[in-house]
Parts: structure tokens; sequence; C-alpha cells
């Protein structure tokens, strides 16, 4: 008797590993190149998020077309191209992406507007919420002297868009810079944003619709000055991974650690391993995406910037893990 519940018990394991494999996607491994659509056209969508949803994954990100330009009068490399909006991509394997068109577009000749194209329009992040059906989409808007330092967010009933833009905030009087946002599994949301002048980075909880930022924030990696971040959860914990603030070149990233999004963070090290590790292979944080179907396996999304032909800017995606608490991005060459 006992011999045949072992067998069962094994039998079933086998049959959900197999089944929990199947589903798995086997995500590509970019290292600082183009991807092309399944038009043939190289995707342009840069500081991008991806939203999961039936079984899609869905990829955004800023379009970046047309002259590279110095904004003038800047103590740093302020390089710009227009404001493009935002595109989106779609794939079921993670290798095949249709091209679902601009997402959030940009406005030409209104510049008071905030998605004028005289404007900054950055790091498109998106969320579902199941209670309202919408799609939430936060970004970074700013002056192209990045003064205005806001978070603007747009809506849409489908995950592809378009999105309908509603308005930019400072979260509680404070600065929002580079952000992104985080769903967390009790469906509560979170904005993550690089805040007073870069200095500081704060979490603020998200209303229920996630349409606006709550009074609930937190402080985190006071005075680290850090950016670029990409947040996710493994087993119980919260980790943050950000990138120093050196404008678009590149430079080490560090990973924080929390029981909690508000926190408190405890900010560990680098977690990339390999040549260049010290410039996150040339690289620079924009995302954190877990792998369906897979357990503790996640693809680490960064961009390697072009500072002087932002359009001819590139991907890095590398597979990352957690290992005893701690993370790490191997450097992985897909040409070997
Ligand atoms: C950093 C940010 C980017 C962009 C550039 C502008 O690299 O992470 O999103 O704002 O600075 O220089």
């Amino acid at each position: 008797m006992k011999t045949l519940f072992f067998s069962i018990l094994a039998l079933n394991l086998f049959l959900y590993k197999t089944a929990v494999d199947a589903q798995a996607v086997q995500a590509p491994v970019i290292t600082g190149e183009k991807v092309k659509d399944t038009d043939g056209n190289f995707i342009n969508a840069h500081g991008a998020g991806v939203l999961y949803h039936n079984k899609t994954y869905y990829l955004f990100g800023e379009i970046k077309k047309g002259k590279t330009w110095l904004v003038p009068g800047q103590s740093w490399e302020d390089y710009r191209v227009p404001a493009g909006g935002i595109s989106c991509y779609s794939s079921k394997d993670f290798k095949q992406w249709k091209y679902e068109g601009v997402a959030l577009a940009a406005v030409k000749g209104q510049p008071s507007h905030d998605l004028d194209t005289s404007k900054v329009i950055e790091r498109p992040k998106v969320i579902y919420n199941s209670a309202t059906k919408k799609f939430v989409m936060w970004m970074h808007i700013d002056a192209n002297d990045y003064s205005y330092s806001q978070a603007g967010v747009a809506v849409s009933n489908n995950p592809a868009g378009p999105y309908t833009y509603l308005k930019s905030v400072r979260p509680n009087g404070q600065m929002s810079r580079d952000m992104t946002v985080f769903k967390n599994d009790d469906g509560k949301a979170y904005l993550i944003y690089s805040s007073e002048d870069n200095n500081t980075m704060h979490v603020c909880l998200l209303s229920e619709d996630y349409l606006a930022p709550t009074t609930k924030y937190e402080r985190i990696l006071v005075g680290r000055r850090r950016e670029a971040p990409g947040m996710f959860k493994n087993e119980g914990k919260y980790y943050l991974i950000t990138s120093g603030c050196t404008g678009w070149s590149p430079n080490a990233a560090t990973y924080a650690v929390a029981n909690s999004p508000l926190g408190p963070w405890k900010e560990q090290g680098n977690p990339c391993v390999g040549p260049d590790a010290n410039t996150t292979f040339q690289s620079q944080s924009t995302f954190v995406l877990p792998l369906e179907g897979k357990k503790n396996a996640f693809l680490f999304m960064a961009d390697r910037w072009n500072k002087q032909n932002l359009e001819d800017s590139r991907y890095s995606w590398l597979p990352m893990q957690v290992v005893n608490g701690k993370v790490f991005i191997p450097w992985k060459n897909n040409k070997s």
C-alpha cells in the first residue's frame, strides 16, 4: 500500500514537473543587441517594461527616433531625441515579437502638453487592475532639462492600447524621475521612483484603482543616488535592482532586499558576474520579468544606450537567479 502511495506521488510530481516545463518560456539571451520584430523591423522599445496577460507578453518602451542632440546649458550630457511616445509589441514565447503599434502617442506643437515631442517620456510600465478591468501605464514625464520630474499615468481597456493619457503628478509633492511599478500578489501596487533630485528613492502605495499615489510612502536607499529601478519578489522576499546616476553612461548595478515593498530595504552588492560586471555589461537596468512556468527564474532586462545616437541603442536581456537570497546575473555570450 505504502509503495503504491509513493509511486503515485512520484508520478504526480513527474507529471507536474513536465507540465511546468512545457509552459516555461525559454527567454532568449540578448547581449547588447538589436532585436527584430516579426515584420523584420528593429524593436523600438527602450526603458522597457513587460506585462504578462492572458498567456501573452506585452513589451512597452520608449520610441527613440530621429537625430540625437545635446540640450544646451546643462552641466551633464543631456542627449535627447524628440519624445516619440510609447510602442507596444506582443509575444507568446518571448522570441517572436509582433508590433502592436503606438500604445501612447506623443503630441506635436503643444509645448505645454506632457506628451509634446519637446518633453521627456520615459520608462513606461503597465499593470492590470482586475477590479476595474483597466490596464494602467505609469511613466516618467519631464522637461528636457529634467526640472519637471513628474510621474504620468495613462489607461486603456486593452493591453496593447491605445492608452488615454490622464495626467502627471509629483507624488506627495515629491520629485519623480526614473521609475517602475510593482504589482504585489495581494493586488496592491507600488510606484518606485528616484526622488529628491535623484538622491533618494521613494516607494509609494498606489490607490486601489492604481491611478493615483496614496499618502503612504517610504524613503528608501536614502542618499544613495540610485535610478533605473526594477522590482521583483522571490520566496517571500522583495528585491530591487538599480543603477547609479551617470546619465546614459553605464555603471555598476546594485540590488537591495526587503520583507515588504515599503521596506526597510537593505542594499547589497552588484548582482552582475563576469566581464564588464562593473558597467552592468555596458547596460542599465529597466525591468525584471519573472519567467512564467518556472520557479526562481527571471529575465533581467536592460538598455545598452548609444548616447550620441539614441535611436541606435540596444538591449541586454539576461537570465537571473536568486541563490540563498543572493541575486546573480551571470554574463552569457550568446555567440559562443
Ligand atoms: C538615465 C536614466 C534614463 C534617462 C537618462 C537621461 O540614464 O536612467 O532613463 O533619463 O538618464 O540622461
